[in-house]
């Protein structure tokens, strides 16, 4: 059976270039793996009454069963004020509730940052490093990925152009794929 990789991207925004980045990886799955995005629109800001109370929006049971089935986790994150978008970290904390059972617990991660300027997220990569510590979520160390410029990889239909950046991608991909069949 294969195994299953869950893309997440930190951004809502239609034409997110995070989510663009997503959409490529998912089609750089070797033989063996399946690469599923795992969206982050329909969640509400995480309050735990909703769990102390046993009143659970649908849309955190849902993101919490998708993030269950899968083996493990790319992120692909922008930068917002040199940490990761609030909606990343929401979905972090949504996923981590109830106490005692986060759905992150032992999955591998990788992440991928980037930026339309030259930094590429630098700060929202580590930062987030600093919470999969925390959520036991052994995380790719290299290649490091920070994908620079990101304006200017794709295409006007939002597909990621030929060239060394999406060679990259493909190679941090077969990375994480060797680096996760060692771990798991
Ligand atoms: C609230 C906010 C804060 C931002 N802070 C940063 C930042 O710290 N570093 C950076 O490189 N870009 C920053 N940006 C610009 C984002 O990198 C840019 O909007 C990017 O396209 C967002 O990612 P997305 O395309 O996946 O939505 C910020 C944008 C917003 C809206």
């Amino acid at each position: 059976m294969s195994k299953v990789i869950g893309i997440l991207a930190g951004s809502l925004r239609k034409e997110s270039f995070s989510k663009k980045i997503a959409k490529a990886i998912t089609s750089m799955a070797p033989e063996g793996f399946e690469f599923k995005i795992i969206p982050l629109d329909d969640l509400p800001v995480y309050n735990q009454d909703f769990d102390d109370e046993n009143r659970v929006p649908d849309s955190y049971v849902a993101f919490r069963n998708a993030v269950r089935a899968v083996d493990g986790v790319i992120f692909v994150t922008p930068e917002y004020n040199r940490s990761i978008p609030g909606v990343l970290k929401n979905a972090l904390d949504i996923g981590s509730r109830p106490y005692g059972s986060s759905v992150w617990n032992g999955k591998p991660a990788a992440v991928f940052s980037n930026s339309p300027g030259n930094l590429s997220a630098f700060g929202a990569n580590h930062h987030l490093r600093q919470s999969l510590v925390f959520l036991n979520m052994p995380t790719m160390q290299q290649p490091e990925v920070y994908i620079a410029q990101v304006k200017e990889l794709f295409d006007e239909s939002g597909t990621l152009k030929s060239g060394e950046t999406k060679d990259f991608l493909q190679k941090a991909v077969n990375a994480y794929i060797a680096w996760f069949t060692k771990v798991i």
